[in-house]
């Protein structure tokens, strides 16, 4: 028996994180739209769920090109979210029930309607020109160099007032900013500290890999059969436009900041990177992201073995002290229930049992909780410029719809009769109010799942070894005496399960053997998965 002495450090190591769409959560001023009241008045349903932390995607003011990650002020709410005061409510409410707010930063790029911008482009000693990243055409009249943006099409557009081009790795609406300006470094330290100051207890970093870029601006090389897809269907590898070494300066100067708080802000990673080497040196040496988001997990199968591999590989990767983060869904992927669990809600709670039993920082998307499946959104009610243009084969609006918490007109989400910005998926088969009420529901398990990891140290240790895996069975133990067992495949199988002494069920994802006692073996069906505790 192993006895902490030392400290659990920062507090995101114990957390469950939560993160809210805001225009999709609580609408408070009947408009159709999310709104920052609108999680205030759902905190109790936080509370009562058990998370300790939300991460709200951005609430800054934005045009909107894309739904926020496009923005125009970063020291502002955007009005249809509501006001600096209704944040203020909003972290103090949930401070009063032990809830940190997270933020959502986007340092990568401002929206075009940016006064930096819409100066910067006015002309060429415009104050601000070169907190953007201008170049001039290529002989032919072409784009500078040969990236690519990640949303389609040349990063690249003329600017035809001053005769250059302006970089963009998303939208046109989306202007890089030039992070080799100190005067860009500078603002956005004073932005970290303006929401800091706040109470905000931390940000989730937009595109955190991407911000620097090859000063150079050298072309990428082309991409063979080994890359990976998504590199491959853009015909290059990105190594000028991303994961450049200097960016690693920024976070180290990030976290130096984050640490002057008490406590220590978050600095959470959307490391969009598929190798775990890359992943792993954003964390530097326990000086640079607190949390880098691990793609490689969210894109796997839902297989026992290549995920089992990954676990195994970002373990390895990770240097020493370093934590890592799960998570299943984000408001860019279609959500696990449909994209792991074709809807199967037997799977679903294998995922969910997963995710929250890892070594490591689960976070959770609004609806998971539920087992909320993508919402078929059709073409005429689309609002993501993405989604419109991969039309048929990536619609991110599916999971960006209204949190469903009743069936009633308006899902609770909003006043009856009200049209919703994006429309309600299937009310009657998923919503708060129906689970609550039903002891046997994926909500239910949920919860009971988090009253679990809060009460048994084991299962947020340090330590998690497998514990005799095969074939479609994961199984592995946390800390001294919990362990988890994954059926993730078809049929019936008997598991020997390891430790001299018997065991209880403390959680069956089909809830009809919790409780049971368990000794040299267990007998388990395909899709089911029990967490034990070994005596
Ligand atoms: C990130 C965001 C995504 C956004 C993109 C550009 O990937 O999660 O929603 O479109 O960055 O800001
Ligand atoms: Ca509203």
């Amino acid at each position: 028996m192993t006895v902490e002495v030392t400290p659990r450090g920062p507090w995101w190591r114990d957390a469950v994180l939560y993160q809210i769409y805001p225009r999709s959560y609580g609408d408070t001023n009947g408009d159709g739209i999310g709104d920052l009241p609108g999680i205030t008045a759902r905190l109790d349903h936080l509370e009562w769920l058990g998370i300790d932390a939300i991460w709200i995607s951005p609430i800054t003011v934005s045009p909107n090109a894309d739904w926020g990650y496009d923005v125009a002020d970063y020291c502002d709410v955007d009005p249809a979210l509501g006001t600096l005061a209704d944040l203020d409510a909003l972290v103090a409410a949930a401070a009063a029930r032990d809830i940190e707010v997270v933020l959502d930063l986007v340092p990568n790029h401002t929206s075009s309607q940016h006064p930096w911008f819409v100066d910067a482009r006015a002309s060429r000693d415009a104050a601000h020109r070169d907190w953007y990243v201008w170049a001039d055409p290529a002989p032919d009249g072409g784009p500078p160099n040969n990236w690519v943006s990640s949303f389609g099409g040349p990063a690249w557009t003329l600017d035809p007032t001053t005769g250059q081009y302006y970089l963009h790795n998303f939208l046109p609406e989306q202007p890089d900013l030039n992070w080799w300006n100190d005067a860009v470094r500078d603002e956005f330290e004073r932005i970290l500290r303006f929401w800091f100051d706040r109470g905000v207890a931390g940000f989730r970093i937009d595109v955190a890999h991407m911000v620097v870029k090859d000063r150079e601006l050298r072309d990428n090389p082309p991409t063979d059969e080994n890359d990976d897809w998504i590199d491959q269907i853009r015909g290059q590898r990105p190594v000028y436009n991303a994961s450049r070494p200097e960016v690693h300066d920024v976070y180290r100067q990030w976290r130096t900041i984050a640490r002057r708080y008490e406590p220590e802000r978050l600095l959470l990673g959307e490391t969009h990177v598929q190798n775990l080497a890359t992943l792993a040196s954003f964390y530097g040496h326990d000086d640079e992201l607190g949390l880098a988001f691990n793609f490689p997990f969210l894109f796997s199968s839902f297989e026992a073995s290549p995920l089992r591999a990954l676990v195994d590989a970002t373990t390895a990767a990770l240097p020493h002290g370093a934590w890592p983060v799960w998570t299943l869904s984000n408001h860019d992927v279609s959500r696990a229930p449909t994209r792991w669990c074709e809807g199967d809600i037997a799977r679903v709670r294998c995922a969910l049992l997963l995710l929250l039993t890892l070594r490591g920082t689960p976070v959770l998307y609004y609806g998971d909780e539920l087992g909320l499946p993508d919402t078929d959104v059709p073409f005429d009610r689309l609002v993501d410029p993405v989604s419109m243009r991969y039309y048929g084969v990536h619609n991110r609006d599916a999971a960006r719809t209204p949190m469903p918490w009743s069936a009633d007109a308006g899902a609770g989400f909003t006043t009856a009769g009200v049209e919703p910005w994006l429309p309600f998926g299937d009310l009657a088969a998923y919503n708060v109010t129906d689970q609550r009420a039903d002891a046997g529901s994926t909500l239910q398990f949920t919860r009971d799942l988090l009253a679990l990891r809060r009460e048994h140290d084991d299962l947020h240790a340090d330590s998690s070894d497998d514990a005799g895996s095969f074939d479609d069975v994961w199984m592995y133990r946390r800390g001294e005496r919990m362990l988890v067992v994954l059926h993730l495949g078809e049929g019936r199988v008997s598991i020997p399960l390891p430790g001299p002494g018997p065991g209880r069920v403390l959680l069956d994802t089909q809830r009809t053997r919790d409780g049971d006692a368990v000794s040299q073996s267990v007998e388990i069906e395909g899709w089911r998965g029990l967490l034990v505790a070994l005596d």
